[in-house]
């Protein structure tokens, strides 16, 4: 079983979707070990209780630089054993240290499809608004593991998703969440998990099921 570890920092919908996977087994040999808050305020921390998963906070404000912020959370890392790591709406932008130490290890989802809309300042509602006002037809959700440039690492999953007429970006983000993110970050984390991702470069490669 692969010991992983989900960083949140809002309301979970993601971390929910994980939740929701390995209870009905669609993501194998993943032992979800610890769910890290950035802050004690977030509801993700409320899905995981619920699901009896064991949770910890590394609140930012008790830190003063990225830095100090990003060693604590990799020190807590460290101490639980924990092999995977998984960004689920976890909105700061981790140290080189933290890339190096978990190389080809930290899976993030980030709401469009990379390269389009994505970067820093680029996350949350901010993508979709980003979306409407360029008016793009179609957007997405990308699943991939984190390099030192702010969502430029290899892509594991990407899902297109429909822009419609009307569409606003709270509207729009329900739908990218909905038919996208939920589903992609769930299989890659599968993937990972049954050892099925091999990273040459910035290619990942998917091999069949009993391949790896
Ligand atoms: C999600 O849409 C996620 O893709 C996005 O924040 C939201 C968190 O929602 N992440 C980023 O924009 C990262 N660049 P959640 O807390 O309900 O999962």
């Amino acid at each position: 079983m692969v010991k992983t570890a989900v960083l949140v920092s809002g309301g979970g919908t993601n971390l929910q979707a994980i939740l929701d996977a390995l209870l009905f087994e669609e993501i194998k040999n993943c032992e979800l070990t610890a769910v890290i808050s950035s802050t004690p305020n977030a509801y993700a921390l409320v899905r995981a209780q619920n699901a009896k998963v064991p949770t910890y906070v590394v609140d930012v404000n008790l830190f003063p630089n990225r830095r100090t912020f990003t060693d604590a959370i990799i020190d807590k890392l460290r101490d639980l054993d924990v092999e995977l790591v998984v960004l689920a709406g976890f909105l700061y932008v981790l140290s080189p240290r933290f890339v190096s130490v978990f190389e080809n290890r930290v899976i993030n989802i980030h709401p469009s499809l990379i390269p389009a809309f994505c970067g820093d300042g680029c996350y949350g509602l901010h993508v979709h608004e980003k979306v409407l006002a360029y008016g793009v037809k179609v957007t997405g959700a990308t699943a991939h593991f984190v390099s030192e440039v702010t969502d430029a690492g290899p892509v594991i999953a990407q899902k297109a998703v429909e822009v419609k007429e009307g569409d606003t970006p709270e509207i729009l983000q329900r739908r990218v969440m909905e038919e996208a993110e939920w589903q992609i970050l769930p299989k890659a984390i599968s993937l990972y998990c049954e050892g099925r991702l091999k990273v040459e470069g910035r290619i990942v490669h998917v091999l069949e099921e009993g391949e790896a």
